[in-house]
């Protein structure tokens, strides 16, 4: 499948090539992009599913959701936005009259739209510690920072930051309190790491550790797998690219399970589960970018896409 999407963009959509065939796309198919982002896998989406074709988009950052507005403009008649959380998917759906699908895309974490933005996500500068991708949303990573006990504190950069001096950097965000925006909460890492001169900034796990914790990333994930399989049709696609981990543990988990007849424990001799395999997977190993592509955009380089089939 050729690749003709050319526009200027602000987020250079992560293994496009790969994503377009994992879609397993053709004129008329219908699509659920869930994390529209400003529109780059959307876009070339839409070119290779239109005429005919149909996408449901969901975003649940707004600012992005009117950028992909105008930027997908001339697909106008294909296309129906949506600001939502992609937790709520069938809901969405069933709502937009966009069940059965032959496919579905998850691309992940946040876009370089925000990473840009004056909204935290990013340690360079000084703005406010928001974090939030829906800012309609109660809780910011201020508030989480501000307000949550040391042991909540320890477990979200321990676990989803994977930092190894989380004990010492949360005693320190507990001194700096109140942390008002992203540069005392630099200061307060920095105090930790010292004169620190690796490649990667002390900041950058207790960022993404915050920004995951405050946007629910993980739980919103463990919602979405079930819905999509549900409204998938025969031989439609799951597509999940995923840029932590952990993120791509609860794909995987999820894929292998689904893909079996039983899940009965190891110990249990006949079968009591009564599971059928809804899935087959796809990709039996993780699809990452390549070298070329990780040269030219940086932020693929933790990139890993799975795809599945609905039985
Ligand atoms: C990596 S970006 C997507 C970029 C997009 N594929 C593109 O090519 O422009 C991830 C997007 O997912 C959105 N997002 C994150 N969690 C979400 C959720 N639970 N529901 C809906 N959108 C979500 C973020 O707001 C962000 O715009």
């Amino acid at each position: 499948m050729s690749v003709t999407f050319m526009e200027p963009q602000l987020h250079s959509p992560v293994l496009l090539k790969e994503t377009l065939e994992a879609l397993n796309l053709s004129k008329g198919s219908r699509i659920i992009d869930g994390t529209v982002g400003t529109g780059g896998h959307t876009y070339a989406i839409l070119e290779a599913i239109t005429p005919g074709g149909q996408i449901l988009g969901i975003d649940t950052d707004p600012e992005a959701l009117s950028i992909a507005k105008k930027r997908l403009a001339r697909f106008e008649e294909a296309i129906t936005l949506v600001h939502g959380n992609f937790s709520t998917l069938k809901g969405i759906a069933e709502l937009n009259d966009f069940v059965p699908v032959q496919g579905i895309l998850l691309d992940l974490g946040m876009s370089s739209l925000q990473l840009s933005s004056s909204r935290g996500f990013s340690f360079q500068g000084a703005s406010p510690l928001d974090m939030r991708f829906n800012p309609e949303q109660d809780i910011s990573a201020g508030d989480l920072v501000n307000t949550a006990t040391e042991n909540e504190l320890f477990r979200i950069i321990h676990e989803y930051g994977e930092e190894p001096l989380a004990k010492k950097i949360v005693k320190s965000i507990i001194d700096h309190r109140p942390i008002t925006d992203t540069g005392r909460l630099v200061q307060a890492i920095e105090k930790v790491y010292g004169n620190f001169r690796g490649h990667l900034h002390p900041a950058t796990k207790t960022f993404q550790a915050l920004r995951i914790a405050t946007n629910q990333e993980l739980e919103n994930l463990h919602y979405f797998l079930p819905q999509a399989v549900n409204i998938l049709d025969k031989g439609g696609r799951l597509v999940v690219i995923s840029y932590h981990s952990l993120e791509d543990k609860i794909v995987k988990t999820f894929l292998s399970r689904e893909s079996r007849d039983c899940v009965c424990p190891p110990v249990v001799i006949e079968c009591v589960c009564h599971h059928s395999a809804t899935l087959k997977s796809v990709n039996k190993k993780v699809i990452r970018p390549k070298p070329e592509e990780v040269f030219i955009n940086h932020r693929s380089r933790s990139a890993r896409l799975r795809i599945a089939e609905k039985l």
